[in-house]
């Protein structure tokens, strides 16, 4: 389906078009939270987390005091925004997997634009209204802009990129926030498998990724002082209840975080604060949770930079250039299709 929506107005809406690649997704939402739920340890997957509250929560998180990540990644835009355009060698496309609110984007977007006379974005992402948002502030901001956004999973990018057309020049692909740790290890290596076959030689991905460091900077990040985390964490519950007919109690399930060393992650959990039942009238099932059970709801991996680099070659990809924020605490990659 290929749209505008209302919100884009007049001759911006003309360099506008949104494509929906979700199937059915209440249906997906359904059966994925079944599969969750039934299983030892629950879990929950981690995209259902954005809706249009989710969405705003996680905007939210990225201005705490205590998430770093958001500013970090900005910093290293900023500072070298414009030898990071060089680098990618004036591609005409630039495709941005979950691109949410594409606030840091838009210092790429301005730097491309210093080079080529025209661009087109294509974000990628689960939240259809966040797309329409942020679509529609770079439309007005850039008007040597075409959007062709898509709403869409980032987990098969094979699949979702094989919908658009060939155009000439080169292809850049953007993976911000380091949301490729909230993909398992095994996960990462085949999503980067899947881009790098939708690629042509010479095209390039420009990859953040959040680095190893100490639990007391780490945790704090996902767990902050004002609860916005711990809200966004519970707002999985308010979707259910909505969505899906359940009766979760929002008063009895708390939000942990945790740096789970071993593994190189922090982890996010919904802890069940006493033993109960919980009904979902869609799915026809209750579920039982003992006393201190929890769901398990997101992975943060953090990577090191021999481990990032390994990932990378693996998939096909050559390392041109390395980024770090002034703490070292964040890094970005320009990996070149090799
Ligand atoms: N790139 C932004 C947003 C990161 S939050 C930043 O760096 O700040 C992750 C974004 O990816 C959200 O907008 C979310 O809706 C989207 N997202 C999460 N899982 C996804 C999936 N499987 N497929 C597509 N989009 C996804
Ligand atoms: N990619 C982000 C991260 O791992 C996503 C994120 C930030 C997140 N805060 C969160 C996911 C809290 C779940 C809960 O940092």
């Amino acid at each position: 389906m290929t749209g505008s929506p209302d919100s884009i107005q007049s001759e911006a809406a003309s360099r506008f078009s949104i494509d929906h690649t979700f199937q059915a997704s209440g249906d997906q939402f359904a059966d994925d939270t079944r599969r969750g739920l039934r299983a030892t340890p629950k879990t929950l997957l981690p995209h259902y987390f954005y809706d249009a509250l989710g969405s705003a929560l996680f905007a939210a998180i990225c201005e705490l005091p205590e998430y770093y990540l958001t500013r970090a990644e900005t910093e290293i835009l900023q500072t070298h925004g414009d030898d990071i355009a060089t680098r990618m060698g004036t591609p005409s496309r630039l495709i941005e997997l979950g691109s949410g609110s594409a606030r840091k984007t838009r210092l790429l977007i301005h730097a491309l634009l210093d080079r080529a006379p025209h661009l087109e974005f294509v974000p990628v992402d689960v939240d259809a209204g966040v797309l329409t948002m942020s679509s529609s502030e770079l439309l007005t901001e850039f008007p040597a802009l075409t959007i062709h956004a898509i709403c869409g999973d980032f987990r098969d990018p094979g699949v979702t990129l094989s919908r658009l057309d060939r155009i000439p020049g080169r292809t850049a692909i953007l993976f911000l926030g380091s949301s490729i740790g909230n993909l398992d290890l095994d996960q990462a290596e085949s999503m980067l498998i899947s881009l790098r076959e939708a690629l042509q030689p010479g095209d390039s991905l420009f990859l953040g990724a959040d680095r190893k460091k100490s639990a007391a900077i780490l945790e704090p990040a996902y767990d902050d002082a004002l609860g916005v985390t711990a809200a966004f964490n519970r707002n999985l519950l308010v979707r259910m209840n909505r969505e899906l007919g359940a009766n979760f109690d929002l008063h009895s399930f708390a939000h942990r975080a945790f740096f789970n060393a071993a593994r190189s992650r922090v982890e996010m959990h919904l802890v069940s604060t006493s033993a109960q039942r919980v009904r979902l009238d869609t799915l026809d099932i209750e579920i039982e949770f003992r006393e201190g059970e929890t769901i398990h709801t997101e992975n943060s991996y953090k990577y090191d930079d021999e481990t990032l680099a390994m990932l990378a070659a693996r998939a096909g990809f050559t390392l041109e250039t390395r980024w770090l924020d002034s703490n070292g605490w964040f890094t970005d990659l320009l990996l070149v299709a090799a």
